[in-house]
């Protein structure tokens, strides 16, 4: 018999991992009809589909070419936004944003940032303690990656949370299989507010470049011989930093601190030696990382195990289960911060490998290692904690505990 996959089983969003490894074992290339589309599971098959040119990244144009024409109109921009999405597009196309990109992404122009994420992590987590606030995501996991990203892209403090809403229709609309009515609508509209806002932040950088030189005035500014980015390319692509910079980085720490809290030895571990800030960042993104699945839609028929998968059939390579493959990693449903071994796949293989996995493996590293200095006696105050409903992004939406710093006691 076949086995099952439903994605949308709370026990299952709660849990993936043993139905994923059951997976793996009886049926590595599973066709899901929950899904519509191939699950691959194995850490072999999921790198090898993350760097197949036959497995196209654009699932944008095949979504819009399927919709009726009133609809396709009525989420032109939006479509029209994420089909200039680095992550979304094939080359040729993606060697040249992805070229002007990374002309962005210097390691100087990241080392610059690292004063101003200490100075964010110190801030935050001494209003969390000193606040009645008990939600470590609002109190810190959320804020402290939205912050960063937004200062990157030109966007001050006091717009993050209107950006918060628009992002989060662009989540749902990109990544949830929610049946939510309005959802294309609400997509549509803060695709159009988003344009807006960033064609004047650019429009403004022009004018007066910030001295500080942001990521937004390296990608202004990059050139390959006469090309650079466009106007709608730089907008889109902003929209892009700011929604693949944030999320995935607040559930680093939510599912990371989760993961300590469960293994209070790791978390005594952390705490007596704080260098091992970086190997716990790494296995914290292996164990329960912060991204499920990416897509891919075949453009011609592929060969995979002993299946084919159709042209046009959509693939998901489970990320999140390949970094749980115990082909791949000793003992791998082990939470050991100390692990040696591993070379996890989150930040994706192949051309569309993470560009931000630098920052976002810096900020982890800063993060942590202020976290167990300032905050002691940690302790979750749901042992269940409620799991985002998505596919894409894994991360809990609230994770309450208690906490001590210094003398003050931060309780229930
Ligand atoms: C722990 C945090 C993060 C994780 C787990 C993560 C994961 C990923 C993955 C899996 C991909 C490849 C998707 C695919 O192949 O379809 C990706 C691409 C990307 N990520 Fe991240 N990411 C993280 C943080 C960030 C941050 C902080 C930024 C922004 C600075 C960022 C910007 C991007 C961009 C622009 C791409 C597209 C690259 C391309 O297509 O060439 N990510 N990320």
């Amino acid at each position: 018999m076949q086995p099952e996959y439903n994605p949308s089983d709370p026990a299952v969003i709660a849990n993936p991992y043993q139905v994923l490894q059951h997976l793996q074992d009886e049926d590595p290339v599973h066709w899901s009809d929950a899904i519509n589309g191939w699950v691959l599971t194995r850490y072999d098959d999921v790198r090898a589909a993350l760097n197949d040119p036959r497995l196209s990244a654009d699932r944008i144009t095949p979504f819009l070419d399927h919709l009726p024409a009133d609809e396709r109109a009525a989420v032109a921009e939006v479509g029209a936004m994420l089909g200039r999405w680095a992550v979304f597009v094939d080359p040729p196309l993606h060697t040249r944003l992805r070229s002007l990109m990374n002309k962005a992404f210097t390691t100087s122009a990241l080392a610059a940032l690292r004063p101003r994420i200490a100075a964010i992590v110190e801030r935050l987590l001494d209003e969390f303690v000193a606040s009645d606030e008990t939600d470590f995501i609002a109190g810190f996991a959320y804020p402290l990656p939205a912050t960063v990203i937004a200062g990157m892209v030109g966007v001050p403090d006091s717009d993050l949370d209107v950006f918060k809403s628009w992002s989060d229709d662009l989540a749902t609309f990109v990544g949830s299989a929610q049946a939510i009515p309005d959802k294309r609508d609400r997509a549509e509209r803060s695709a159009v507010a988003m344009t807006e806002y960033f064609g004047e932040v650019i429009a403004h950088r022009r004018r007066h470049p910030i001295a500080d030189q942001s990521i937004i005035d390296h990608m202004i500014a990059a050139r390959d011989g006469d090309d650079a980015l466009s106007e709608a390319e730089l907008v889109a692509n902003s929209v892009l930093l700011l929604f693949a910079g944030h999320e995935t980085t607040t559930n680093l720490f939510g599912n990371g601190l989760l993961a300590l809290l469960r293994n209070p030895d790791q978390l005594a571990l952390l705490a007596d030696d704080p260098t091992l800030a970086a190997s716990a960042v790494e296995e914290i993104l292996r164990y329960d990382g912060p991204i499920g699945t990416s897509t891919r839609v075949a453009v011609e028929d592929v060969a995979f195990g002993n299946r084919t998968i159709k042209r046009g059939d959509r693939v998901f390579p489970m990320i999140n289960a390949a970094n749980r493959d115990p082909r791949r990693f000793d003992d791998p449903h082990r939470f050991d911060i100390r692990r040696t071994d591993n070379r996890h796949i989150v930040f994706g293989y192949g051309i569309h490998f993470c560009l931000g996995a630098p920052l976002a493996r810096m900020e982890g590293e800063i993060g942590l290692t202020a976290l167990v200095r300032k905050l002691h006696d940690i302790e979750l105050l749901d042992p269940d904690p409620p799991w985002h409903d998505s596919l894409v992004l894994r991360g809990v939406s609230t994770l309450p505990i208690a906490c001590r710093a210094g003398s003050y006691t931060k309780s229930r």
